[in-house]
């Protein structure tokens, strides 16, 4: 198996239009700070609805600043959906405060109001809200169980969705964006905090640039979490983009829904929602183990697809010993245990994609 034959998990689609305006920066002898984040900021203000975006370094980055201007703090508890990368997760503890691990719905792999309602305690001073692999989260009817806590949409995977009609990234307080290479629009390492608040909007960018209310006035003690003009100038191109991207994702992800082995379940997306398709994930059927599943994904990267585990049940993560715990978790440790991912990205061929359709269904040993 060469390295030009594998199918990829995830691959950017990076054309001219990305080497020009990355050029263009490194001409300009300006590599920080200057006008391209700026106009990224506007872009992707206008994309998600909102009256301000504040570009930074990374989603998790996006996340932890987001709490902070929210005023979570020591001992604060942060609800916190249990499936997903630890980042959320992460960002809270990082800040003193408690995430209180709520479980998923089987079937959308996101939150729901209920459980988010439930899970509220008098000390609970904000929650976080994941529209899980791009797929939308139901977050006004949350907000509205909540009755005015403040929420943090972790809107990493869904530039692009949306939600009765309306963008993601639009919902919450502040909505938290990655563009890490495996989301839909890229910039290398990357993200943004979108708010409607010009409050909190100002806050955020004192957090972002070492605590600074305005150079050399320091406000608070803070980190260096700025984006680039480099990696500004590919979030511009790529915005540009943007729904040719997510149309391709869509148009594979309806052949994977067609042709994929009927035992194997994919999530799903509630009728008034659209998703951008960051992720496909699949998982084996309710009788499968974690070792099927990872025989599974050896078995796929040793044919030549990369496949990998799809996300965790951070109730089961040893080094987050210090979140607290409400209730059983089984949607989560289902989707964790039996979920693995298959390669989709813009650009994909028809061949490429037969071939993984094809080497799981060779590959399934009667599991599914
Ligand atoms: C739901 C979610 N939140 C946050 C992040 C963190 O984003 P980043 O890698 O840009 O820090 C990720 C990354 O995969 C994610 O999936």
């Amino acid at each position: 198996m060469t390295e030009s034959s594998r199918v990829r998990l995830a691959r950017p689609l990076i054309g001219a239009a990305e080497e020009d305006a990355l050029l263009d920066v490194l001409r300009s002898g300006m590599l920080v700070q200057g006008p391209v984040v700026a106009r990224f900021e506007e872009a992707l203000a206008q994309a998600t609805s909102r009256s301000h975006a504040v570009a930074v370094a990374n989603g998790t980055a996006a996340l932890r600043l987001s709490l902070c201007a929210l005023g979570v703090g020591s001992g604060d508890e942060v609800l916190c959906p249990d499936l997903t990368w630890p980042s959320p997760a992460h960002a809270i503890l990082e800040l003193g405060a408690i995430p209180v691990l709520v479980d998923v719905d089987s079937a959308t792999w996101n939150v729901t109001a209920e459980a988010m309602a439930q899970a509220r305690t008098p000390l609970t001073r904000a929650a976080i809200v994941i529209d899980q692999f791009g797929n939308p989260a139901p977050t006004p009817e949350i907000a509205a169980a909540l009755e005015g806590l403040p929420l943090v949409v972790d809107a990493a995977c869904s530039l692009g969705s949306r939600y009765q009609g309306a963008p993601c990234g639009s919902f919450g307080d502040i909505a938290c964006m990655s563009f890490h290479p495996r989301k839909v629009l890229t910039t290398g390492e990357g993200g943004a905090c979108l708010t409607h608040s010009t409050e909190l909007s100002e806050q955020l960018r004192v957090l972002r640039n070492h605590g600074q209310s305005g150079p050399g006035v320091f406000a608070a003690p803070s980190g260096n979490y700025r984006l680039s003009e480099l990696s500004a100038a590919l979030g511009c191109a790529q915005l540009l983009r943007l729904q040719d991207i997510i149309a391709e994702r869509q148009r594979l992800t309806a052949r994977y829904r067609d042709e994929l082995p009927s035992g194997l379940t994919l999530q799903q997306t509630l009728p008034e929602a659209e998703s951008n398709q960051q992720t496909l994930g699949v998982l084996l059927p309710p009788s499968c183990t974690m070792s099927d599943r990872d025989r599974v994904v050896a078995d796929l990267i040793a044919a030549g697809v990369e496949s990998g585990r799809l996300s965790f049940a951070l109730h089961t993560l040893p080094h987050l010993h210090l979140a607290k715990r409400n209730g059983a978790y089984a949607a989560a440790t289902a989707i964790a245990t039996r979920g693995f991912a298959l390669p989709l990205y813009p650009g994909m061929t028809n061949d490429e994609q037969s071939r993984v359709i094809s080497a799981l269904a060779t590959l399934s040993g009667g599991l599914f």
